[in-house]
């Protein structure tokens, strides 16, 4: 063997044995991992062999594909390994994937102080357009798990800390998770801060340990006021815009209405819905209210048109992923209104699209009677689809007769 040769059987040598480590890594790796982490990677590193170049494919782009690949619903990613240098549908559009806001500085604007008709108007008004201005806060408590893969109805309820009882009769009655003929229904409540010290005391780590256990409360940084409920509106629109994909329908509501998720899925399953669906107790050629010691009262300085856009009662509504992407765009275009369904109904305007009234959503009550037995008979709310003001004792037991085996002359169509 000349000097040549044996140059030639040392390459040869050096390369195989190069070869053996790299497979042997594998295969280790291989045969270690039962988990499923490892499993994923296996398949990587699988997908990677196959391309015949290992070393070369490890481009920005197929790194790009594993780490959406990460993302992806595991058993559907499983299931398909070659699908790793393709986007999962996350990107349709520009939404950033985590909530961006993360800091609370902004101040009062007083420039407003030195206007005379600013100072005429009544505490509460003052306090909501000195902080007008301020459109997002950062979260408290977050849950982008809750809208991962194919979810067919999310049912976000605004509550505030104090109110417990309620949320914990909602997650046993309508605001149950489950799964019905395939179709994933998710729940999830709306929380600003606790508005004075002794709530905040007393109920706040009360509403962590509750988020602790049961994983369903989103929690912004701003105060829980009655003004402040449009805030909590266009919050929930860019959480779901920033984590909500693969949502198809919304139901939106109080924490205090009775809900048959039965209704609206015959509802949203026996016709066809056209895009923009938006659907509740809706009001046309509202008029503001003019009457100082009214709840609803709003001052010309704030609105000075003699009707309102029509607008859903914010007690309950329904609307398609589509719709609610398209409102969160534009709610940023217009300045925040104290009054949250009437602003949604501005939102709608923008939009040019009109909300439907359908007879199954009571938000403003069953009858114009308050004291009438209607409002008590369970064979009125089996045929609703959304009923107003109950408290969490009368839910519960409205519920159970409800779903009960309740006899009732006739049913009546929802649709
Ligand atoms: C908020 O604070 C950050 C950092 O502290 C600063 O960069 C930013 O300019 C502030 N924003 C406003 C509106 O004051
Ligand atoms: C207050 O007025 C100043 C000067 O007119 C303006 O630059 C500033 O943006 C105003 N502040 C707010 C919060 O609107
Ligand atoms: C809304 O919340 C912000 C942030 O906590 C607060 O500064 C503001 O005063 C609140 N507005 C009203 C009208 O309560
Ligand atoms: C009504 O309000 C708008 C915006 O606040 C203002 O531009 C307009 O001049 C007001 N109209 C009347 C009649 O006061």
């Amino acid at each position: 063997m000349n000097n040549r040769d044996r140059w030639k059987v040392y390459k040869r040598v050096s390369v195989m044995f190069f070869l053996a480590v790299v497979a042997l890594t594998v295969v280790q790796r291989g045969s270690i991992s039962v988990g499923a982490p490892f499993e994923l990677e296996r398949q990587v590193h699988m997908h990677l062999f196959q391309g015949g170049e290992p070393l070369e494919e490890k481009s920005s782009e197929s790194h790009q594909g594993i780490k959406g690949f990460w993302k992806a619903d595991r058993r559907q990613a499983q299931s398909k390994p070659r699908a790793t240098t393709q986007e999962p549908r996350v990107t349709g559009n520009s939404s950033p994937r985590t909530w961006d806001v993360t800091s609370t500085n902004c101040s009062a604007n007083h420039n407003l102080s030195s206007q005379e008709w600013f100072r005429g108007l009544e505490d509460h008004f003052k306090q909501f357009l000195l902080y007008r201005h301020c459109r997002y806060f950062p979260m408290h408590l977050n849950h982008p798990e809750k809208c991962t893969g194919e979810i067919y109805l999310l049912m976000v309820i605004k509550s505030v800390a104090t109110q417990h009882d309620r949320r914990e009769v909602i997650r046993k009655t309508w605001g149950k998770e489950q799964v019905v003929d395939g179709k994933r229904i998710k729940t999830l409540f709306l929380l600003g801060k606790p508005s004075n010290e002794a709530e905040k005391a007393n109920h706040q780590k009360l509403v962590e340990y509750e988020d602790y256990i049961y994983g369903d409360i989103l929690q912004w940084e701003f105060l829980d006021s009655f003004f402040n409920l449009t805030l909590k509106e266009t919050h929930f629109l860019k959480w779901f815009h920033t984590y909500c994909p693969h949502v198809r329908y919304v139901f939106k509501g109080d924490d205090d209405v009775f809900v048959s998720v039965d209704n609206i899925l015959e509802f949203l399953g026996s016709s066809s819905h056209d895009k923009n669906l938006f659907v509740g107790d809706v009001i046309f050629k509202a008029k503001p209210i003019r009457k100082k010691d009214n709840k609803y009262y709003i001052p010309q300085a704030l609105y000075n048109k003699t009707h309102y856009p029509p607008y859903a009662g914010g007690g309950g509504f329904l609307m398609d992923d589509n719709l609610a992407r398209r409102l969160h765009w534009a709610a940023d275009t217009l300045e925040l209104y104290p009054i949250d369904d009437v602003f949604l109904g501005m939102c709608l305007e923008v939009l040019q699209v009109t909300p439907i009234k359908h007879n199954a959503f009571k938000t403003f009550g069953l009858v114009k009677n308050k004291n009438s037995k209607l409002n008590r008979e369970p064979c009125f709310f089996k045929n609703m689809i959304v009923v107003h003001k109950l408290l969490p004792s009368d839910l519960m037991h409205m519920w159970n007769l409800v779903n009960s085996d309740l006899v009732c002359s006739q049913k009546v169509e929802i649709l």
